[in-house]
């Protein structure tokens, strides 16, 4: 393999050693013959289906300040790593100094998408302060464990935070240890030491070693694996390894991918494809698009073949934010979107290998015409415009705004699958400026339509009377993916121009957020899990942008999903002691014909018995019984597909018992 990479290590000034430590060439993308086709299922659906995840690692700028980054981020995505918002640098720049605004927002994200996070990166040569590098032996050690133990324990009980990359990069090419700041002051110790702090802050989290160049058999992924075996065996808790993936077309495919994934899914690890991006020599064409297209329906097809595989994590998603074309000067394109938020043939390609029906049409719909506003207040606008012409359908109208007269940027404030919207939340006395553009069924888009401005009047005066509250909120024709909802229209001196439908996770907690909105008194609402419970809620805007109270709430249930769900399960005793067992793997496998997405694993505990520690799976004892239910992030499995969790538990000095009858139920 002859994958080259550039790691800049950072110059750094030793600092005192302290006893106690606390913790793209602009891508002249050329007209390229077709524009490729999207999906009409999103990514995550499709994934989840498998019992995979898919995800993308997330820069904090434009999650803040983009909307259509946002959008693709939370429609087509169901697992996060912080591209830069978690390594040392971000939390802890200064001794004992955490900073958390990066990776709070990260998990925050996700927690409102229903996301998965994968922490990233706890113990690394690359983005660490000058303070650690400078430490001598034991200060580094105390160091690396009191930033563990923070920021691991900061976000040990929080139900999105799943894993973590817990080292990352300790090998260089030929497989020998990297000489690291790390690993010349501490020697390989610091490996095993930074796994077992980290399981004793969060004994939930999986914890995975990371590394690039890893991807096929050779002498660095072997080094690995023997790594792997060797500290599994000294009961070292290495749950996981990442294989990073940051392929390039021009040195090939690792063909034996699969096999590599194989031989560590059969030392007990789950393996995940952590970084994926396939860079090209820029500038794009069509022939080196449908290469790096059948990179990634390689990448992704091995991860399908290795049940242990849990998902793959694309490093970005967008050519607009990729770290490539900053350390590859001429190289780039390396994600599935271009930097215009337009699907490439990558994202046609994992979508079918994922197990999609992308079309193939390419012919993009006619572009609106005649936008024009009205009804013009303090806060808000109705917009309307001449309907777009498609031969496969207009499926909806992406609404773009700017802000004032002149200048700045168009994006993305809502969709409307009619010739109208009305956009809420203006500011009094403010100029924008919109366009309106049309999608067809297959993903295409048309050109933007003419440009509108609008200012809104002054506030102060309008009319602040709220609409009614819309009552008798009913939700009817609920299916494994989605729910129709109906309820009584509310009245307002000036006029209801919509609803706002809220949406909660579960049967109680979690927080309302917004899923759609409609101008009528129904919504159907869609891409829901199977087996899974949601709340909603209705309230009613009118044209002065003033809201009414929230409705009644309704709790929906989603059918299962096909016939026949069901789950086996078979448990391994990894290694006892005179007073204690660690058994894992636990196996659950799906032996029904429909996906299901939960799972839970009851077991007997002999007298004497208890759990002492648990990881993949969140375990309640009650008497001698133990009930283990799926955690977040493994509870959808495909057909077959099989997932696994561990648990530690104690026992009588000498007795030689252990944990007997496993039955496995859905959900
Ligand atoms: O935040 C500063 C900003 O304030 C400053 O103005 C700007 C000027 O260059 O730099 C910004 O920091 C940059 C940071 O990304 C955030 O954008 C750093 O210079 C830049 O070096 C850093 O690059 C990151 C790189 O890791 C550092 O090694 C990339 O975004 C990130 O994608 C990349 O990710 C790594 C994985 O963590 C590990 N595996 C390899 C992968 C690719 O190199």
């Amino acid at each position: 393999m002859t994958q080259h990479r550039v790691h800049v290590p950072k110059t750094r000034r030793r600092l005192a050693a302290l006893a106690a430590v606390s913790l793209v060439s602009a891508l002249a993308v050329p007209l390229l013959s077709a524009t490729p086709a999207t999906a009409a299922t999103p990514l995550r659906t499709l994934a989840a289906a498998k019992g995979k995840f898919i995800g993308f690692a997330g820069a904090t700028g434009p999650l803040a300040d983009e909307a259509a980054y946002r959008t693709i981020a939370q429609t087509e995505f169901n697992q996060i790593t912080a591209e830069n918002a978690m390594k040392w640098e971000s939390t802890e720049p200064s001794d004992n100094n955490y900073t958390w605004s990066g990776a709070d927002q990260i998990v925050a994200f996700a927690a409102a998408n229903n996301q998965q996070v994968h922490g990233h990166t706890l113990v690394w040569h690359s983005q660490t302060p000058g303070w650690v590098q400078g430490l001598g032996a034991t200060a580094m050690r105390t160091a690396m464990q009191d930033h563990i133990a923070t920021v691991v324990g900061r976000y040990a009980n929080n139900a999105s935070l799943v894993s973590w990359d817990v080292v990352n990069e300790v090998f260089d090419e030929n497989g020998g240890f990297r000489t690291s700041f790390w690993y010349n002051t501490l020697g390989q110790s610091f490996i095993a030491d930074a796994f077992r702090y980290a399981r004793a802050a969060d004994p939930n989290a999986k914890l995975c070693i990371n590394d690039y160049n890893v991807e096929g058999i050779n002498a660095k992924s072997t080094a690995m694996y023997n790594l792997v075996q060797s500290l599994r065996a000294q009961n070292v808790p290495v749950d996981c390894v990442g294989f990073q993936s940051h392929l390039a077309t021009q040195y090939g495919f690792p063909g034996d991918m699969r096999q590599n994934l194989e031989r560590f899914a059969a030392l007990g690890v789950e393996v995940r494809i952590t970084e994926l991006d396939i860079r090209i020599q820029t500038p794009r064409t069509s022939a080196k698009d449908t290469t790096q297209a059948t990179y990634y329906t390689n990448a992704v097809n091995a991860c399908l073949a290795v049940p242990a595989c849990s998902g793959i994590t694309i490093w970005g998603f967008t050519d607009k934010y990729s770290w490539v074309p900053d350390t590859f000067p001429s190289e780039g394109a390396a994600l599935l979107y271009d930097e215009n938020y337009q699907p490439k043939p990558a994202y046609t390609a994992v979508n079918t290998a994922l197990g999609g029906s992308p079309t193939g049409d390419t012919q993009a719909p006619t572009t609106p015409s005649s936008l024009a506003a009205s009804g013009v207040t303090s806060s808000s606008v109705n917009l309307s415009w001449t309907a777009s012409t498609d031969n496969v359908g207009v499926a909806g109208y992406d609404i773009l705004r700017a802000p004032g007269t002149s200048g700045g940027t168009f994006a993305s404030v809502g969709t409307s699958t009619t010739a109208s919207f009305s956009n809420t939340g203006l500011s009094a006395n403010t100029s924008y400026r919109y366009q309106v553009r049309a999608r067809d069924a297959a993903g295409n888009t048309s050109a933007v339509s003419n440009t509108v401005t609008v200012t809104t009047t002054g506030g102060g005066t309008g009319d602040t009377q709220a609409p009614s509250t819309p009552s008798s909120l009913a939700a009817a024709g609920t299916t494994s993916s989605s729910t129709n909802l109906t309820w009584t229209a509310s009245t307002d001196n000036v006029g209801v121009t919509g609803y706002d439908i809220l949406r909660a996770p579960g049967t109680s907690g979690g927080t309302f957020t917004s899923v759609g909105t409609s101008t009528t008194t129904s919504f159907s609402n869609t891409g829901l899990s199977a087996n899974t419970s949601y709340r909603y809620q209705v309230r009613a805007r009118d044209a002065a942008g003033n809201v009414s109270a929230v409705s009644n709430t309704v709790t929906v249930t989603t059918t299962g999903g096909g016939t026949g769900g069901g789950c086996s399960v078979t448990a391994t005793v990894q290694t006892q002691w005179n007073n204690g067992y660690v058994m894992q793997p636990v196996t659950v496998t799906n032996t029904g014909t429909s996906a299901i997405s939960s799972w839970t694993v009851t077991f007997t505990l002999p007298s004497g018995h208890a759990v002492t520690g648990q990881w993949n799976a969140v375990l309640t004892t009650g008497g001698q019984t133990v009930t283990a239910k799926n955690a977040p992030h493994n509870g959808a499995l495909a057909p077959s597909a099989s997932t696994t969790f561990g648990f530690q538990a104690s026992r009588p000095n000498g007795d030689t018992a252990t944990a007997g009858t496993f039955t496995c139920t859905t959900p």
